[in-house]
């Protein structure tokens, strides 16, 4: 058996191989210029990494993670002698996965917002380009600011405490702990939506909190929430308590879809009729009358409206806003309502504030 025929082509196809090799080779350089550690990445990592890679940070793991990126030694170095890159093979190193992984433990900056795809793009760019450092000899040592505070690991994260029925084992108990003891196991739970809106019931037992699409009620002698009325539209971005104390009004609404008020009546614990729609854009702020006969709105759709609490009418409409209305508040008397607005005609591009009868709407003090 002779392997002769197959040694022409297999010649031929590697003369074509170094053929095309050579032709790469000829090639005029690309024209980028190389990137540089010094150019291109140190900026990059001064900016948003050394607040954690920094040597004063590796005595504290939890911070530094044992890296230190203040200087190309401490990049090369790594983590007890393992960098983080490997030249020319940005897809085997930590450097440039760790900017671009899905899984938010694992991405640098951590707890941060991501780096821009530009700036990830450089990093991958210059590791596989060859990891030139440019030149070293000046490299000043970039320290941290105090500015830069880093996050807490656990941002928005709180735990939630549940207790089982487990006993502990023995090698678990301290000298302190009573025979009657069970586990307990803590569940982080969050980040948690942001309060939006506070408001005391008059005889200050309540606390109503509004949060996304909640309010929570809260008892203020127990600090135990008492109840979480849902179904609020978007946040609920101002909660106010009937002067008699019985019924809340929840301001609230869909950002360029629509605002409404809804009512609920503390002691039946549900919501009640009416609610108080017709704004169309989220509500910014809901005031009472001092009788609790008349509710005033504002809005991110440039109005003030005044309603009749009883049936929900809306009496009047206060426009010639020219934008939204932040606040609306009622004077102690309940005969003025105060309406406030980033600004109340284009020609006055200035926070403003204009006070009105409140039964009528008729505009009381000239506009400030
Ligand atoms: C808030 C502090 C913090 C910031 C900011 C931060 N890191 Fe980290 N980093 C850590 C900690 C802690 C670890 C170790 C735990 C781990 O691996 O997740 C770590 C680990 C790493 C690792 C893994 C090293 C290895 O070899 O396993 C790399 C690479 C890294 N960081 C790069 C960066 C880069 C690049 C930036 C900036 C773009 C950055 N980090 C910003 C805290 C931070």
């Amino acid at each position: 058996m002779s392997h002769e025929k197959y040694l022409l082509p297999l010649a031929f196809s590697l003369l074509l191989c170094v053929g095309f090799r050579v032709e790469a080779l000829s090639q005029p350089p690309a024209k980028s210029p190389t990137l540089t550690y010094i150019k291109d990445i140190k900026p990059l990592l001064k900016d948003r990494c050394i607040v954690c890679h920094n040597r004063e940070a590796l005595k504290n793991p939890a911070l530094s993670g044992g890296l230190v990126l203040d200087t190309f030694a401490g990049l090369k170095e790594g983590i007890k002698g393992k960098s983080p890159f490997v030249s020319g093979k940005s897809a085997e190193s930590a450097l440039f996965k760790r900017l671009s992984v899905t899984s938010p433990t694992l991405l640098m900056p951590r707890g941060g917002p991501p780096l821009s795809k530009e700036q990830i793009a450089l990093v991958k760019q210059w590791i596989d380009s060859g990891a030139a450092t440019g030149d070293l000899s000046k490299e000043s040592l970039v320290v941290a600011k105090a500015t830069l505070e880093p996050l807490p690991v656990n941002v928005g994260l709180q735990d939630v405490i549940v207790q089982t029925k487990i006993t502990p084992t023995a090698d678990m108990r301290e000298k302190t702990t009573p025979s009657n003891a069970t586990l307990a196991t803590a569940l982080k739970v969050g980040p948690l939506p942001a309060i939006t809106a506070l408001a005391y019931s008059p005889d200050g037992s309540l606390l109503a909190v509004g949060t996304y699409h909640a309010v929570t009620l809260w008892d203020t002698k127990t600090a135990k929430p008492i109840a979480c009325l849902t179904e609020v539209k978007g946040a609920a971005q101002s909660v106010a308590f009937r002067p008699d104390g019985q019924v809340i009004a929840i301001a609230c609404g869909q950002p360029g879809v629509s605002g409404e008020v809804r009512l609920y009546d503390v002691k039946a614990q549900k919501y009640i009729e009416p609610t108080l729609a017709g704004h169309t854009d989220m509500l910014y702020s809901v005031a009472w009358s001092k009788d609790g006969k008349l509710l005033a709105t504002g809005s991110h759709d440039k109005t003030a409206r005044i309603w009749d609490a009883s049936n929900g009418k809306e009496l009047q409409a206060l426009k010639e806003h020219s934008d939204a209305v932040s606040r609306v508040c009622f004077s102690p008397d309940g005969n003025t309502l105060t309406v406030n607005s980033s600004a109340l005609l284009p020609a006055l591009r200035k926070p403003s504030t204009r006070s009105l009868l409140a039964s009528t709407g008729r505009r009381l003090s000239p506009q400030v």
